[in-house]
């Protein structure tokens, strides 16, 4: 089985083919197309919807081009097509979820609607065939949660952020740094050679018995941490704040799987594992701080390579095929959500017809 994906719902312009593994969990890549936009928001700080809406139609037809040629397959030989139908931008969703539906229409293929955060979810299934039921965290620019997944559709939310999402924190004190746009990547270099104690930042929600998550306080007091360093920080202070806001971060992510883990403990069998997706899930210390935690408590850390924990059409193709064996397919009247938090919504709906269109 061959199923495309396309996935438009914030700055990256995606379209990936994958195969199914014939007895096992995963799937291979066949091709994997990947123009990310960054350079035309760089400017502004942050990703401009309509400027992303634009990006996504001027490449998206040749980025489709590109991944049926890269797979050595064309539109006849797939088994479906699936789009990322939200949660994100809506004008970015709904160039991506069009032109899904309309390659359906035109091919006679299923079409199914992916949900962006469960395709990264389940991106530690296409990479390492984790098995169910599994831990998950995801922690993106848009994103911050950790879930149990039980099966395809079947997740239950157990933390998440209440204010900005991780990857939303480095950037803003990466922007406060005087880093370009994401900050994260660089706020990571820079960090580097920093020490992580010189600022002594609050650990928010550490130690509350539930597993949600918030930054806001966290960027407050890097922001006020950086006006007592006054106009003009040295190369230094800069590393050191860094390094001290990166160890809070980390701090907080480890509390809140001690926690979540310990939830997902009361009510199912063994996680067969943590599995991290997201942009931010491609920071080394992060990594370094989750295997350690994972070794401490015995399970297996399911660490999908950094361009597959950031946004990609592999993942949307990956969760399209996992729907699709299931006979989970969409009709093309399905809207573009730009909310759509993981759960009931998602359980295992009754399968459509395959019949399609
Ligand atoms: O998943 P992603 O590519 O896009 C979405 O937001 O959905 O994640 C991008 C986010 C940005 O906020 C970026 O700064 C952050 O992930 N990020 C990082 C690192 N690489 C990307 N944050 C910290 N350390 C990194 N190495
Ligand atoms: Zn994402």
């Amino acid at each position: 089985m061959r199923v495309l994906g396309i996935e438009t719902t914030c700055d990256e312009t995606a379209v990936a083919v994958v195969e199914e593994k014939l007895g096992g969990v995963g799937a291979e890549i066949l091709s994997n197309e990947v123009m990310s936009q960054i350079a035309r928001h760089a400017a502004y700080g942050g990703v401009v919807p309509e400027i992303a809406a634009r990006a996504h139609i001027e490449v998206l037809d040749r980025l489709i081009g590109r991944a049926l040629a890269d797979a050595r397959t064309e539109i006849e030989r797939l088994d479906a097509i699936a789009a990322a139908a939200g949660p994100g931008l809506i004008g970015g969703v709904l160039v991506g979820l069009t032109a899904g539906k309309a390659l359906a229409l035109a091919a006679k293929k299923p079409f199914i609607a992916v949900n962006h955060t469960e395709a990264h979810a389940l991106t530690a299934r296409l990479t390492e065939g984790l098995g169910f039921p599994y831990l998950a965290l995801i922690a993106s620019g848009g994103h911050t949660q950790i879930v149990a997944v039980r099966g395809v559709g079947d997740y239950e939310k157990l933390g998440a952020t209440v204010d900005d999402a991780a990857g939303e924190a480095f950037d803003k004190v990466g922007k406060m740094l005087g880093l370009t746009y994401p900050g994260g990547p660089e706020l990571e270099a820079l960090a580097r050679h920093g020490d992580p104690q010189r600022f002594d930042f609050p650990r928010p929600m550490i130690g509350r018995p539930d597993a949600d998550f918030s930054f806001s306080g966290l960027k407050t007091a890097a922001r006020q941490a950086l006006q007592r360093l006054g106009d003009a920080p040295s190369e230094r202070d800069r590393r050191d704040l860094a390094a001290s806001f990166q160890a809070a971060v980390v701090d907080v992510v480890i509390d809140r799987l001690r926690v979540a883990l310990r939830i997902f403990g009361k009510t199912e069998e063994r996680p067969q594992g943590l599995a991290i997706g997201g942009g931010v899930c491609a920071n080394q210390a992060l990594r370094q701080a989750l295997a350690r935690l994972c070794g401490e408590a015995g399970l297996r850390l399911a660490t999908p390579p950094p361009e597959l924990c950031a946004d990609n059409g592999a993942m949307i193709a990956f969760a399209g095929l996992e729907r699709f064996k299931l006979g989970l397919v969409d009709g093309l009247a399905f809207a573009p959500r730009p909310r759509w938090p993981l759960g009931a919504a998602n359980r295992a709906a009754p399968a459509r017809a395959l019949a399609q269109p």
